[in-house]
């Protein structure tokens, strides 16, 4: 027998039911809007797959001069520009509120104030053009964001790894979802963030980092890697071990500070580790599982190193998936899919934003 996949969801005001998903047997066309951290995002995408708009104001400008995000600050922000990314959305695709089959948007985890901004817009679409509301975790949308422009279908093993967050998961189904392992103590981009700010670079650090590790040797430090059970990841005794070169370092030279050879080798050495580390956990999961395809996801999924690391699986038979950078990065365009195929959705209107996952 086949099985039919989609949801029926309800409009908001009338109370009319509306098939979402793959087998509603119509073009589907979801707005979503995404606000958990630092980019107001809007857009809308056909089927889950294909981006007819795709809107993001970045406030990274304001916080760089505090080193890092000011959640109070970030949520004005998030004010400011959330009608113009909607209207600069409906514009970008040329259609218009009717032609919505539902409104999306991030409920957690993020930043409370932040995320209150875009869940309330996205639910007030919902309820004035009369349609149906589906609440997004950002998690999840980040995986999603591998729908975009593909043919990727579960099952396959994925590696997800943000600022806030870094695990293997098993991704049985669209909406059958097992955290193998994940990190006990920081995330990978909270561990880039902090070793680019303990070399003096301006956040955020991670991308910046990744930019000067390309010019530096890989080999030149040797780090530790941690050895933690199972699927698990722990990133502090690597920033710790970073902190204690930099100070040897710079108390070795003359001057006080790092050269620009060693500033390179540095961020070169601490990237072949964080890199080395989760490449050998992901294709242990692989092999246990016998899944022939992999996904990474994640605003660390744009790092330069991890996605050549993992490319590198194709030698060995492997499909391997990552999407492209704007994708990584915080983007309404994943909270969409999401909501399209289903992943764990939350369709109550009255679902609060939460912080932690
Ligand atoms: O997924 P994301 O946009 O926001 C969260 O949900 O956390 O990820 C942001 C994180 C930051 O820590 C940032 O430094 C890191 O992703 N990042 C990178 C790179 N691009 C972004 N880290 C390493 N290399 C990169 N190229
Ligand atoms: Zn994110």
């Amino acid at each position: 027998m086949r099985y039919n996949y989609f949801m029926e969801k309800e409009c908001l005001f009338s109370g009319k039911k509306v098939q979402v998903g793959i087998d509603s047997g119509y073009d589907n066309y979801i707005m979503a809007i995404e606000s958990s951290c630092d980019e107001t995002a809007c857009a809308i995408v056909k089927n889950g797959r294909e981006v007819v708009a795709n809107v993001v104001a970045s406030q990274i400008k304001t916080h760089e001069k505090f080193g890092g995000v000011i959640p109070e600050i970030a949520a004005r922000e998030h004010m400011d520009a959330i009608n113009i990314v909607i209207d600069e959305a409906f514009e970008q695709s040329g259609l218009k509120p009717n032609d919505i089959t539902a409104f999306a948007g991030t409920v957690g985890p993020g930043l409370v104030g932040c995320l209150l901004v875009g869940l309330n817009a996205a639910k007030t679409l919902a309820l004035v053009h009369d349609k149906p509301f589906i609440g997004v975790n950002h998690l999840n949308a980040h995986l999603c964001a591998n729908y975009i422009d593909t043919d990727l279908k579960p099952p396959f093993m994925a590696l997800l790894i943000s600022g806030g967050h870094t695990q293997i998961i098993d991704v049985e189904s669209y909406s059958k979802q097992t955290i193998l392992g994940e990190t006990i103590d920081d995330a990978v981009g909270e561990a880039y963030d902090k070793v680019a700010r303990l070399i003096g670079l301006p956040y955020p650090g991670g991308p910046k980092l990744d930019k000067l590790a390309q010019s530096g040797n890989p080999n030149a430090y040797e780090l530790p890697i941690s050895r933690v059970d199972g699927y698990n990841f722990s990133f502090s005794g690597l920033k710790t071990a970073v902190l204690r070169l930099v100070k040897r370092l710079k108390e070795e030279n003359d001057d006080g500070s790092l050269t620009e050879k060693q500033v390179n080798d540095v961020c070169a050495s601490f990237q072949e580790c964080v890199s080395k580390t989760l490449a050998k956990k992901l294709k242990k999961a692989l092999q246990e599982k016998g899944y022939k395809q992999v996904v990474i996801a994640g605003g660390v999924a744009a790092n330069s190193e991890i996605r050549r690391k993992i490319f590198d699986f194709e030698k060995d038979g492997y499909k391997v998936y990552a999407p492209i950078m704007k994708y990584c990065t915080d983007n309404a365009s994943m909270v969409a899919s999401c909501a399209y195929f289903n992943t764990n959705t939350y369709d109550d209107v009255d679902v609060e934003v939460f912080s932690r996952a």
